[in-house]
């Protein structure tokens, strides 16, 4: 095997359908890398419980649709590792190791976590936040290092965390001789997508989202509707493409640029009217998720394969979790030779 062969890890909160954002974001790109690398997909069912403790019910209905969603894109099972993080066991024990590797005031001052408090209406600095929440980049860190990823691809959110990841990697090696790579960030150049109603991000908590399992009259409907121009009155007003939801999108997913530049070259010139290039729209995105919808319904027939994918996932990512846990034992001491058989 060449050593450009590189192990991948990313993944997803289970907390609510995917969207077009995840897409051109991060989706997109994992169909790619599985093709060349070795890709571990993880489902964080733990970082649920930072902030939404009380909708614990709705995880598995999640996971389920999550994982229909990565194999409706593309990801192949067979190719890619797709588990749940609360089933392998090994990423909890590796977390008590490595939260011993990081102070309190480090934590409190990682800018991600910091933001995500402030949204859950408390404060890392302070102590109202609580220990797990403060905490979880260690768990991320666990994630990425348990698996020995050269890269994470990430948006520049998680930034932080891969750069806390490293700092603790590089602490452990420091004390117990080298056990862990050092993972790299594969930051998504992709801007992110704006919200149907012109907000600067797509999220199912603005209601405002394209999801991938929306069928063609739900995206239409929400197409209709969507933020385009609000100084264009009449359909022969020159309309503005900055700002532009419509555009936004098409930018995104229209493939023949040419062609897009002569679209917006009409609309600029009010050649081109609202209803008209939103129905352009509707027919790209139905041409991009057509095929989805249907990989989506031939996988949604069989729910033991949903499971057969799942349970194999996880006992693949336990397998590799316990290799690096004997490794990590032994560096620390911990495996007790001659006193655990
Ligand atoms: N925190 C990531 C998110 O909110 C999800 C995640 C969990 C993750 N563990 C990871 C991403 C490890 C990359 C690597 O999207």
């Amino acid at each position: 095997m060449t050593k450009s062969k590189k192990v991948i890890l990313t993944g997803d909160r289970p907390t609510g359908k995917l969207h077009l954002g995840h897409y051109i974001g991060s989706l997109k790109n994992r169909v790619e890398l599985q093709k060349e690398h070795e890709c571990f997909f993880i489902i964080a069912d733990y970082q649920v419980l930072i902030d939404h403790l009380d909708e614990t019910d709705k995880v598995p209905q999640n996971v389920a649709d999550i994982v229909l969603d990565y194999l409706a894109v593309g990801i192949d099972p067979e190719k890619s590792t797709i588990f749940i993080q609360s089933a392998v066991p090994q990423l909890a024990e590796l977390t008590m190791y490595l939260s011993m590797l990081v102070t309190v005031a480090r934590l409190r001052r990682n800018p991600t976590v910091k933001t995500e408090a402030q949204i859950a209406g408390v404060e890392s600095e302070k102590d109202n936040i609580v220990y797990g929440f403060l905490g979880y980049p260690v768990s991320q860190a666990a994630d990425i290092l348990l698996f020995g990823a050269d890269l994470v691809p990430v948006g520049v959110d998680q930034l932080p965390h891969i750069e806390q990841t490293r700092e603790i990697a590089k602490k452990f090696n420091s004390l117990f001789g080298k056990t862990f790579n050092i993972p790299e960030a594969l930051l998504s150049e992709t801007p992110k997508l704006p919200g149907l109603d012109g907000k600067a991000k797509m999220s199912k908590s603005l209601n405002n989202a394209i999801y991938l399992s929306d069928s063609p009259e739900v995206i239409a409907k929400k197409v209709m509707k969507a933020y385009t121009d609000p100084t264009r009155i009449h359909a022969n007003d020159p309309g503005h493409i900055e700002g532009n939801v419509v555009f936004a999108y098409l930018d995104a997913f229209y493939q023949d640029k040419k062609e897009l530049n002569d679209l917006k070259e009409k609309y600029q010139n009010g050649k081109l009217g609202d209803v008209e290039v939103k129905k352009i729209l509707i027919d790209c995105l139905n041409s991009l998720l057509g095929p989805m919808c249907l990989r989506r319904k031939e996988f949604e027939k069989d729910k033991g394969y949903i499971k057969k994918i799942i349970t194999d996932g996880c006992e693949r990512a336990r397998q590799k979790g316990e290799k690096t846990m004997k490794a990590v034992k032994n560096a620390i001491h911990y495996d007790y030779p001659g006193l655990i058989s």
